[in-house]
């Protein structure tokens, strides 16, 4: 049977978890490709930290780099710049690649595929864990126009929120907790502030709509600001605060989104709680199909990274994102454009007055209230929710600013946009 040998460049919760499963698992691997899928060496950054793998270890990349007698390289090191330099020397040396890195990706997935078409580079790891979503959209989707895709693309983040919804848990508490079961990113800011699901919607956009867009270019916003009174009232008005990547096609363009919703506690994907991620991808065609499953955790990371290297072992090679963005007729959509419902959290001095002020900005700017509680004042601040029928963000923006600025304000307002 013939033999493929691959190195891992980081071993760490991923990387450990990849060469445990190649080496316990590899009967059966070997039986369903006809090939045998060999972990032959793996680079890691600290040579002295006790790891539970069996495989030679070096600190040097060149130890992988330079051997010619592997076939396949797996990125599992992090990082942007010098992961991406480490991506580079690999296909330069003509090894596959397979990655997990959507930081990486998000930046540089353009460039990678520029530098080598139609050359095997896996990154089904790269989104949601040990969901295949990223086959399901090169493969099974194919076929489809994408309407829309909309999930909860961060594990570290869901458990969070489902930890203080469900068990009153605090914010910090439950990321702890989160950190020690292994979900969050070494930097665990990237998990909190929506960067890591920003990241992954580019991934996905970019096989959906071929838009190579970067951070920068889209709404991204991250979980830190929710506070138990926003929980509550999401509570006793039916929603429940979930973090999503949201993709739309709206004609010719296309909005891409990260941030908290209030989403109605009765719909699917409000569902999905822990570290659990689920998908929902609307095809012009085939209609709407769900994607369900552990978006964090080294074992269910590794079988997508294993699902690459399968994939490549069968010898299915394809331009990595598919389609190259010249023939591309889609444009990313304007910020300000975005329509919704929101949520509307203000901390304001109870004075005579703050109430009529606030509606006639809101009034001024054509937001109109859909629901709306009081709490009753304590230490002389009120807290002031409520909900606005469905409104313009740039309208939103503006109004905020200006009751920001009003002298009774005491911090400063915090909205949540409501998914419909
Ligand atoms: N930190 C990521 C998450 C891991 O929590 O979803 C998977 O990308």
């Amino acid at each position: 049977m013939r033999e493929i040998k691959v190195g891992v460049i980081g071993a760490g919760v991923v990387g450990s978890s990849v060469i445990k499963i190649l080496q316990e698992n590899q009967e059966l691997i070997s039986n369903r490709i006809g090939a045998r899928l060999i972990p032959t060496k793996a680079v890691v950054k600290d040579l002295t930290k006790k790891r539970d793998i069996n495989i030679a270890l070096s600190d040097d990349i060149n130890f992988i780099l330079e051997d010619e007698s592997i076939e396949i390289v797996i990125e599992l090191m992090g990082g942007v710049e010098q992961a991406f330099e480490v991506a580079k020397k690999v296909l330069e040396k003509n090894k596959s690649l397979v990655t997990a890195n959507k930081a990486m990706l998000a930046y540089h997935r353009y460039d990678l595929q520029k530098i080598k078409k139609n050359h095997p580079i896996g990154f089904e790891a790269s989104v949601c864990g040990g969901i295949p979503i990223i086959k399901a959209l090169k493969d099974g989707l194919a076929a489809n126009h994408i309407l829309s895709l909309r999930g909860i693309l961060n594990g570290t983040s869901n458990y969070i929120l489902t930890q203080m919804i469900q068990n009153a848990m605090s914010f910090d508490d439950a990321l702890k907790q989160a950190q020690i079961l292994g979900y969050a990113e070494a930097d665990p800011t990237l998990d909190i502030d929506g960067s890591d699901a920003g990241h992954k919607l580019l991934i996905l956009a970019s096989l959906a709509y071929g838009i190579d867009a970067k951070p920068q270019d889209i709404i991204i916003e991250g979980i830190e600001k929710i506070n138990a009174s926003d929980i509550a009232f999401a509570n006793e008005f039916g929603f429940v605060i979930k973090l999503l990547g949201i993709a739309k096609k709206i004609d010719n363009e296309i909005e891409l989104r990260v941030h908290p919703v209030l989403i109605d506690k009765d719909k699917m994907i409000a569902k999905v709680d822990g570290v659990m991620n689920g998908i929902s991808v609307v095809g012009d065609r085939v209609g709407e199909t769900l994607y369900y499953g552990a978006g964090a955790g080294g074992d269910a990371t590794a079988s997508a990274v294993i699902s690459d290297l399968i994939e490549i072992a069968r010898g299915k090679n394809s331009a990595m994102l598919g389609f190259e963005k010249s023939d591309n007729s889609l444009k990313l959509r304007d910020k300000g454009k975005i329509q919704s419902r929101y949520y509307i959290r203000l901390s304001a001095y109870d004075k005579t007055g703050v109430l009529a002020k606030i509606s006639s900005i809101l009034s001024k700017n054509n937001i109109s209230i859909q629901a709306f509680l009081q709490k009753q004042a304590k230490d002389g601040i009120a807290k002031l929710l409520f909900t606005t029928h469905i409104s313009q963000e740039s309208s939103i923006h503006n109004a905020l600013s200006e009751i920001d600025s009003q002298d009774f304000i005491e911090s400063k307002s915090f909205f949540i946009r409501i998914d419909e």
